[in-house]
């Protein structure tokens, strides 16, 4: 069976991720050369839903800007702004003019995952549930919408609980039937003012709703944070193709899976993959390390890179000690001071974060 509709929400405001979030819709964060938003748009077009509503913050117009309505991506789009803040339930209440009349996937958008979701969407239909959810086992339950199991089956969720009653988290995959639409309207906002979508499957439960689940066996993160941006990163970079479209000589080494785009030069390099280079950079006498992503127009000069996230015309030059595990927003340049006096010299925005040593 086939679902004709999702929701994904991309709007919120990132704080966590400042300040990259600062300019940038998080969703727009590049992972692997690619905005986040548009992992979740091909994991539900994957499954053939072509209809998608995307809930934007109407402070950030750059989603529509850069997705259109999504002819490039073989989709239609359709944006619905949610005036504020007031949850992922409340989004649902906002999206309810779109949605209403099929069931439908509600997918939240900064959740990057392996393996597509068509199988969660079969068991929806096999299950004939009204409610289905995917969980991920996780090391800490309390940042989560956390389900009690008992024999298989759900008997009650929490959000975000200080004791948490199972190790697995509820991830931002739910499928719904159209009775998501009474429990978003009965719930009351938590004491974070939010209309939780916890509290709305919980609801669900106590109506003797059939809620099932299914269990992700692969990878799965929620990027809220700047070390889950480099982990999902790492985690995307595991399938990139070696494939070398630009210019390297013949004083450069390329080991594992090392994709070059278009324009990018490369001289008297080490790069070891999987990474994966943007078009038009340049990277001269420098080493490029596992799980490294360089954006377009990127400059890396007498400097050793790994592990780490360089967003479009980012540059490092002549830094003589290893970076590693570091996101450099787009056009943030780190560079060896020349002359006298011999110090570090910074210009940073708000909420950056530097460590030396
Ligand atoms: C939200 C949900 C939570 C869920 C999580 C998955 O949390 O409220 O139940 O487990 O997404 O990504 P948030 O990321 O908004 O804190």
């Amino acid at each position: 069976m086939k679902l004709k509709k999702a929701l994904i929400t991309a709007g919120g405001k990132g704080t966590r991720l400042r300040p990259i979030t600062y300019v940038h819709n998080k969703h727009l964060i590049p992972l692997v050369n690619k905005p986040m938003l548009q992992y979740a748009i091909e994991y539900v077009t994957s499954s053939g839903i072509k209809d998608i509503g995307i809930i934007t913050n109407p402070e950030f117009d750059e989603l529509e800007a850069w997705f259109g309505n999504g002819k490039a991506l073989g989709v239609h789009l359709t944006y619905i702004p949610q005036e504020k803040p007031l949850g992922l339930a409340h989004a649902i209440i906002t999206a309810e003019p779109f949605l209403k009349g099929d069931p439908f996937v509600y997918y939240l958008g900064d959740n990057i995952l392996r393996g597509g979701i068509q199988k969660f969407i079969d068991a929806f239909y096999e299950n004939k549930s009204d409610c289905h959810l995917v969980l991920s086992k996780v090391k800490d339950p309390q940042r989560f919408g956390v389900p009690q199991l008992i024999d298989g089956r759900i008997v009650s969720i929490e959000e975000k609980p200080q004791k948490p009653k199972s190790d697995f988290a509820v991830t931002g995959i739910y499928l719904y039937n159209e009775s998501i639409f009474e429990a978003v309207h009965a719930i009351k906002p938590s004491p974070r003012g939010e209309l939780e979508i916890s509290d709305a499957h919980q609801y669900l439960i106590q109506q003797n709703k059939k809620i099932t689940y299914s269990i992700i066996s692969g990878w799965w993160k929620d990027t809220g944070k700047p070390e889950d941006l480099l982990e999902a990163n790492r985690m995307l970079l595991q399938d990139v193709e070696d494939q070398q479209r630009g210019s390297i000589d013949d004083a450069s080494f390329l080991s594992g899976n090392v994709y070059v785009s278009e324009g990018s030069v490369i001289e008297k390099s080490v790069i070891r993959g999987p990474v994966h280079i943007g078009k038009n950079c340049r990277i001269l006498n420098s080493y490029l390390g596992p799980y490294t992503c360089i954006g377009h127009g990127c400059e890396i000069l007498n400097s050793e890179i790994e592990y780490s996230i360089l967003m479009d015309n980012a540059a490092i030059r002549s830094v003589d000690i290893r970076i590693e595990g570091s996101i450099l927003g787009k056009a943030a340049v780190i560079q060896k001071t020349k002359g006298i006096p011999n110090n570090h010299r910074f210009i940073i925005g708000d909420q950056s974060q530097v460590q030396i040593r």
